[in-house]
């Protein structure tokens, strides 16, 4: 390749194909782009009101209460931890990849008793055993189940429903907190229903917008678990939030600016096309990566179909492949960005993210450049054969646009 040619190349408009932090859309980044305002004049509140309100609709929940914090997923998942449990508490977490590893690490650091219950990685949460653990504690020492929605860095999602049946049918009142920061707003994610008590996200995942909010929704169960919780937290307390909500100026602190109008941006566009449209184009956008791995003769990590996941797939390589090498050829080439493998499968897999705003002829470029790629690591993919399959179910299955019907 000439040296003109690569400079040309890297100067066109990097595609983030990786599980987060995702493409952001153009009306979001305009919507962002505005002058500092001040928190305490009577706009910023009326705006938050609005943002309040709907963003309960992702979380699919009425009853919840929703805290938008300035921090990422790591710090939700303190604000969950912190505002409903005490130190020594036993907690249930599933062990599955590297996201709920790090969970586990932070719940340990905070002090809680965490019984680890671990899998392969491409499994999905073992759910015999947490049978066995609530069928067993009748004088329930069990304070709450942490599960992560998606695992983020294995392509696995977790059957939440199934969750709640298990606390339902063994009468458990041990709180569910779950982690949807790669799943809220792209997978089916139905926080009353199942009964998550505290449910959590990131603002640059599924929402397409920059880093540095996190969105963490608690049930009144969770709400009235933190009155009693004992666990030290300051800039994480849900009271600070919830005086200031009480007062309508809702902000202990000073919240972004620029992230709250992108904010309303983004679930604007995502009311547009409609919750359930975006739920079903991540099944669509799914389904044809992993027929394209399929086609290109490589496995899923995730092993069983029942946990395949619709917003980044985990894609297997062959011993003799450095999965991480292209990754790093797919950015230094074509400006494209996979995710890595990390920890035990790192070198051993890359991850494709089709996850917020990426639509079908992205995916579709997405697809072609790893076959590149792959070529030229020298795996003997056939070129076009993942990109055939995924267009021939792609152009059997993408309904219209919707706001053009
Ligand atoms: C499932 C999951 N949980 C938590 C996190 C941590 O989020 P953050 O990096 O925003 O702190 C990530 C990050 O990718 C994730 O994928």
């Amino acid at each position: 390749m000439k040296e003109k040619d690569g400079l040309r190349l890297r100067t066109g408009e990097e595609s983030p194909l990786c599980p987060g932090p995702v493409n952001i859309p153009e009306p979001v980044i305009r919507a962002m782009n505005r002058n500092n305002e001040d928190y305490r004049s009577p706009a910023v509140p009326a705006l938050t009101k609005t943002l309040l309100e709907d963003v309960k609709k992702i979380f699919k929940t009425t009853s919840g209460t929703p805290f938008l914090i300035p921090t990422t997923g790591t710090g939700a998942w303190e604000s969950a931890l912190t505002n409903t449990l005490s130190p020594g508490d036993r907690i249930i977490s599933f062990l599955i990849g590297q996201f709920s590893l790090l969970w586990i690490d932070q719940q340990q650091r905070l002090n809680f008793n965490v019984d680890v219950v671990e899998s392969d990685w491409g499994q999905g949460a073992n759910l015999d055993i947490l049978a066995e653990k609530l069928a067993s504690d009748n004088s329930h020492t069990i304070k709450a189940i942490c599960i992560v929605h998606n695992e983020t860095a294995t392509g696995v999602t977790n059957n939440l429903a199934t969750v709640r049946k298990l606390l339902d049918d063994y009468r458990h009142p041990a709180l569910l907190l779950v982690d949807g920061v790669s799943s809220i707003c792209a997978l089916d994610f139905r926080m009353d229903e199942w009964g998550v008590d505290v449910a959590l996200t990131g603002s640059q995942k599924a929402l397409s917008l920059p880093t540095g909010m996190g969105i963490v929704c608690a049930s009144p169960k969770a709400l009235e678990a933190s009155k009693t919780a004992k666990s030290v937290r300051v800039f994480f307390d849900w009271n600070d939030y919830l005086k200031f909500y009480k007062m309508g100026t809702y902000w202990p602190y000073t919240p972004s600016i620029q992230l709250l109008y992108g904010l309303r941006a983004a679930l604007d566009l995502i009311f547009e096309e409609g919750l359930e449209n975006v739920i079903r184009r991540h099944s669509r956008l799914g389904t044809a990566t992993r027929l394209a791995v399929e086609a290109w003769g490589l496995k899923n990590c995730t092993q069983k179909e029942e946990w395949y996941s619709d917003t980044v797939t985990a894609v297997m390589v062959p011993g003799y492949v450095d999965s991480s090498e292209i990754v790093r050829r797919a950015w230094k080439r074509f400006n494209l960005s996979l995710g890595l493998g990390l920890n035990k499968v790192a070198g051993k897999v890359f991850r494709i993210g089709h996850l917020g705003n990426v639509n079908e002829l992205q995916l579709l470029g997405c697809l072609s450049g790893v076959e590149m790629v792959l070529r030229d690591v020298g795996y003997p993919v056939k070129l076009g054969s993942g990109v055939a399959a995924a267009a021939a179910y792609l152009l059997n299955n993408t309904p219209l646009i919707p706001s053009r019907i």
